[in-house]
């Protein structure tokens, strides 16, 4: 048996290099906030750049903890659910470190804290979506699962697409400028999501490699179509001048082709995985 602390070792505590894997995706922003220390301490506003890159960072974690679900299936490798727990409190750890900095920022002065979430509406999205972080973080434990039980729990934790979209808003609600990476991560949260209604409604786990082709593309229409009606709307164009530009490849990538490369990323290993023998996951842990 393996003390809880030994994060790199499996349930059965042998040493697990998934897990080890996992570990330094989750440590890799903080290693690269040490590397960048000069440059943040040296910035306009050191612990503004922090705030932003923990919140980023918890948004990204939180799309790997939704990835691996439909990732596992795609390329028959079941002992990813090993991690996810993992990944889901990582992304807490993160988020946690989001909020603890802002309050750094207030000068720890907590009236001002409240003061300041409850009066502008980004913040109240965001502080929801923290709350809803902290009670799946709180009742990811074997313990909470046993005491909820395998349907209430899940039910719960299926509270997580409705956090990631408050996440979403959030994030574009702060952003001021360049929207690209916003579009981008919540064209890939599209996919996230409509890979598991489609899984849904077909009533099958796994989706052929067709159906995975068709989604990619849908997602991919949906973030132009999407790009160009929200531009276009908070610039007064016309959404098809935002159309236009997405096809001068001068201008750069728009997140329209950027998520159709990464579902067609996805088809490729589908179909080479497809055509390889499967093997049986000896680790199922609570989904
Ligand atoms: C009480 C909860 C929260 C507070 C007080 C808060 C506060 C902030 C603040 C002050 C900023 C910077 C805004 C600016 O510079 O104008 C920010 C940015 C951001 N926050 Fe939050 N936030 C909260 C919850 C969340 C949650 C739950 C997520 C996602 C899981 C999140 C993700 C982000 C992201 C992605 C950014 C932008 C990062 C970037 O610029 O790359 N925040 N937040």
């Amino acid at each position: 048996m393996k003390s809880s602390w030994q994060l790199w070792r499996d349930r059965r505590g042998r040493l697990s290099p998934l897990r080890m894997a996992a570990l330094a995706l989750l440590l890799f922003p903080l290693a690269k906030a040490l590397v960048d220390a000069q440059a943040i301490a040296h910035g306009a506003r050191p612990i503004n750049d922090m705030i932003h890159r923990a919140g980023f960072w918890a948004l990204v974690f939180l799309g790997v903890t939704l990835a691996v679900t439909p990732f596992r299936r795609i390329a028959h490798y079941g002992h990813l659910i090993d991690v996810r727990r993992m990944l889901g409190v990582g992304t807490f750890c993160y988020i946690a470190t989001h909020l603890t900095l802002f309050t750094a920022d207030q000068m720890f002065d907590l009236g001002k804290v409240v003061h300041e979430i409850s009066h502008r509406w980004y913040l109240i999205i965001g502080g929801t979506a923290w709350l809803g972080l902290a009670t799946l973080a709180a009742t990811s434990t074997d313990g909470m699962v046993r005491r909820l039980g395998g349907m209430r729990w899940r039910r719960l934790h299926q509270a997580i697409y409705g956090i990631a979209l408050l996440a979403l808003i959030h994030y574009f609600q702060q952003t001021k400028a360049d929207v690209t990476v916003p579009i981008f991560a919540a064209s890939l949260f599209l996919w996230l999501i409509a890979y598991r209604l489609v899984a849904w409604w077909q009533a099958s786990s796994e989706l052929s490699t067709l159906t995975l082709l068709a989604l990619s593309i849908a997602v991919s229409v949906l973030t132009f179509i999407g790009e160009a009606v929200g531009i276009g709307t908070a610039f007064h164009v016309s959404p098809l001048r935002v159309l236009d530009v997405a096809f001068d490849f001068d201008v750069g990538i728009r997140p329209g082709w950027q998520v159709l490369a990464a579902g067609l990323a996805v088809v490729a290993i589908d179909f080479v995985r497809g055509r390889w023998p499967r093997r049986t996951p000896g680790v199922v842990a609570a989904e």
